[in-house]
């Protein structure tokens, strides 16, 4: 059973269990209408960014910053203002009722981990774009962190207090170098949350259709790797092994991000309010695309959001999306999940009538040293695992049985939220609960301390933005560590 949710998992990137996507929701209508922005606002976004590069070259501070993106906005005639670590900015169009918006943000500091020059130039220059046109039906709010994440992180935390309207979705944009070749869309959430499927979609249409420019997921490029082209043989099975490869390059981008509950843009950090929202990364290269190219992409995408009379609901929010034009539906892949949960509980079967009480109390135990292991803020804690006198018997039993029923039964429920990472968890929980305790032992060197030594970042990114990886790191991990050295 375990082989076969394996095997499962392993088919995933075989194109037979894709399908092509489509947009669900009608009224969005992807590039079906006249574009707007031309050489004019492509000239402005020119001198916005001159002036940014030069703020970047005198090491500005975020007083200096603010100020130049406060007076930049207010001179395009939109009322800006600043919160102590994001500039905002807001445009009512006539038509708009004011009640519903859209968010737009370019951070200062890309994924990349350099300034986002060109971002916020788009950004300065869409403001002024948008406030010059009468067809919008939703206010927009433009948003730039003075950081990669938690600049829009704590900004959203404030928006209630600043602006009355409600966010529906959102676009964030990271343009960290001169020129781009693709445009990729960046969609996961913070937690594990995806945006209604309908929005990388249509941006992906937009993209391809009305920007012109070749679309990605993430920045993994569409062609197999050079070793893959290279096997010699016939035509088609080389086909059907570069689609294989690719796909499951894409699957592996996405679970690495979903996995550990990671955000893998700033969008991610929208998710949190249910704000259905992506990153539009421009993939640095020579050419041929620039602000030509991403603001006609994020004009259109624009305006098939602003067609929206009601919350994006068509579509799926549950999905893996094998390469930008297919995704594999939730029905083709959470059997492999509930195979391995079925596994683990299977394992756990024959439990002593009635549980020992002895047995419950090694139970809680594991679970006070996971809380105790929280109090000291480390996973090391559970080595105290070792102190303690293993129980013999029916009490072995009933830890060993009712820990293989509890964690076999969370795997295929935090399938439903978060495929990757109930793979993850069912890989460590098979892991730890191999009936041979030499097996188990060698097992068990993957501690979870290794997390924190490799991923240091992930209290951070619980404590800033509520990453909940990190806690349960110490609520399930931990627990699961202890019980598997004492059984
Ligand atoms: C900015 O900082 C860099 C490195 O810290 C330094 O070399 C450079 O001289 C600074 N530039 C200005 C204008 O202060
Ligand atoms: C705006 O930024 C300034 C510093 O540039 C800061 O002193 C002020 O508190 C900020 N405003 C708000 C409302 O946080």
């Amino acid at each position: 059973m375990v082989i076969l949710g394996y095997l499962w998992v392993l088919a995933l990137p075989y194109d037979g269990l894709w399908k092509g996507t489509y947009i669900d929701e009608h009224s969005l209508q992807p590039a079906q209408v006249t574009m707007y922005w031309d050489w004019p606002n492509v000239h402005k976004a020119d001198q916005f960014l001159e002036r940014l590069e030069e703020l970047v070259r005198s090491n500005s501070t975020f007083d200096e910053r603010s100020a130049y993106l406060i007076q930049a906005f207010s001179e395009a005639g939109l009322s800006a203002g600043n919160t102590t670590s994001a500039v905002y900015a807001s445009v009512m169009p006539p038509r708009s009722a004011g009640t519903e918006t859209i968010l737009i943000s370019a951070n200062w500091v890309s994924r990349d981990g350099g300034p986002n020059l060109r971002g916020v130039a788009t950004l300065l220059a869409m403001g002024d774009f948008l406030r010059g046109q009468n067809h919008w039906a939703f206010n927009f709010v433009l948003v730039i962190g003075d950081s990669y994440l938690t600049g829009l992180s704590s900004f959203l935390a404030s928006y209630h207090t600043l602006f009355p309207g409600v966010i529906w979705t959102g676009l964030n944009i990271d343009y960290p170098g001169h020129s781009f070749s693709h445009l990729g869309v960046f969609y996961e959430g913070l937690n594990g949350r995806l945006p209604n499927q309908d929005v990388p979609n249509t941006i992906a249409h937009v993209g391809k259709w009305a920007g012109g420019v070749e679309m990605r997921l993430h920045d993994v490029p569409e062609e197999a790797p050079e070793w893959v082209r290279s096997i010699p043989g016939r035509e088609d099975v080389r086909g059907m092994v570069e689609r294989y490869v690719v796909g499951a390059r894409h699957l592996w981008t996405h679970a690495g991000y979903m996995a550990l509950g990671r955000a893998s843009g700033a969008h991610g950090v929208m998710a949190k309010y249910r704000i259905d929202s992506s990153t539009l990364y421009c993939t640095p290269a020579s050419g041929p695309h620039g602000f030509h190219t991403l603001g006609r992409t994020l004009e259109s995408t624009l305006r098939s959001l602003n067609n929206l009379l009601e919350r994006l609901h068509a579509s799926y929010f549950f999905y893996l999306l094998p390469s930008p034009g297919h995704f594999i539906p939730v029905g083709n892949y959470l059997p492999s999940s509930i195979l391995l949960g079925a596994s683990v509980v299977i394992g756990g079967l024959a439990c002593p009538q009635p549980p020992s009480p002895a047995g419950m109390l090694y139970l809680l135990l594991s679970m006070g040293i996971g809380g105790l292991a929280w109090i000291a803020q480390t996973p090391l804690v559970s080595i105290l695992a070792f102190l303690l006198p293993r129980p013999e018997g029916r009490a072995r039993e009933t830890v060993r049985c009712l820990a293989h029923i509890g964690y076999g039964a969370m795997i295929p429920t935090l399938a439903m939220l978060n495929y990757p990472q109930s793979l993850l968890l069912a890989t460590v929980t098979i892991a730890y609960l191999v009936p041979y305790r030499s097996v188990r032992l060698v097992a068990l060197a993957a501690h979870p301390a290794l997390v924190q030594w490799a991923l240091p970042g992930l209290r951070a990114e619980w404590e800033v933005l509520g990453n909940a990886f990190w806690p349960g790191v110490f609520a399930v991990w931990v627990p699961l560590w202890v019980i598997a050295v004492i059984i």
